[in-house]
């Protein structure tokens, strides 16, 4: 069996009096893609910012290929890339100067920007994703559709993780179409051997995509198995509790 690319071992968080994760142990391979779902307030944000470095856990290990991910800058050294809900892209810069919003390619003693090598390093990285909905790495952010800026935010992830990639509904907002080309961007960065942690409200959607399904209910694991053979309704359920 292939070694995992990250271990979870015993996570525990708390809130105050709020338990929002107990015991919680989950691995992921290389290559992997893992959905993880759950009703509101399952704890799988808590679980995302814990695995991106942004909210360290109280009790348990998070670790990347035996090393300890516990800080941002730990994230970013073991080359862990994240989609935020929110996307966290400048509108006012262009495509390229987002791909490497700060990881900038500077030159020369002034260390001025070097757009014209961060230029053509973009556009690189969105051929080797196979996205062709990203033309012109020149245009300003602002300028791009929704799920242009969606399918940037997966990119740009994707070019600097070497582990792990996390993404917090990478589709929601987006028509059928700019899914589809989400979707294929993830099973491309699957193929090349990175792991992908997916939380997703989607549950036709999520079956049909992921290698796992991590059913999350009150802050603790309720199933961890391969979508095959199981059915919308009978993941709801172990949402919610009714089981099984
Ligand atoms: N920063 C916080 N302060 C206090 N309680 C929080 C905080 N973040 C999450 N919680 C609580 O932890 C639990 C899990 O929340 P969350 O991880 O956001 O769930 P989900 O993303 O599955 O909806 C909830 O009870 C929530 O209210
Ligand atoms: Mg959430």
């Amino acid at each position: 069996m292939t070694t995992a690319v990250l271990s979870i071992r015993g996570v525990g968080k708390r809130f105050g009096a709020v338990t929002a994760l107990r015991d919680v142990n989950l691995e992921v391979r290389p290559g992997e893609i893992v959905a993880l779902v759950g009703d509101n307030g399952a704890g799988k944000s808590t679980l995302m910012n814990i695995i991106c470095g942004s909210s360290p856990a109280d009790e348990g290990s998070v670790t990347v290929e035996g090393s300890s991910l516990d800080s941002l800058d730990a994230a970013k050294r073991l080359g862990v890339g994240v989609v935020y809900q929110d996307l966290a892209l400048a509108p006012h810069l262009d495509l390229a100067e987002n791909m490497f919003l700060g990881n900038e390619i500077r030159r020369g003693p002034m260390r001025v920007l070097d757009r014209s090598r961060m230029r053509v390093e973009a556009e690189g990285a969105i051929q080797k994703l196979g996205i062709t909905t990203l033309k012109d790495v020149r245009l300003p952010v602002a300028r791009l559709s929704g799920g242009q800026r969606q399918v940037l935010a997966v990119a740009r992830a994707m070019n600097w993780a070497r582990n792990l990639i996390l993404l917090d509904e990478p589709t929601a907002a987006l028509g059928p179409k700019q899914v589809g080309i989400v979707l294929d961007a993830i099973r491309t960065a699957a193929a090349q051997g990175l792991g992908v942690i997916l939380v997703s409200h989607d549950i036709p959607k999520v079956l049909k995509l992921a290698d796992r399904v991590v059913v999350l209910r009150h802050g603790t694991i309720a199933a961890d198995r391969p979508p095959a053979g199981m059915t919308v309704s009978e993941v709801m359920s172990l949402m919610v509790g009714e089981d099984e």
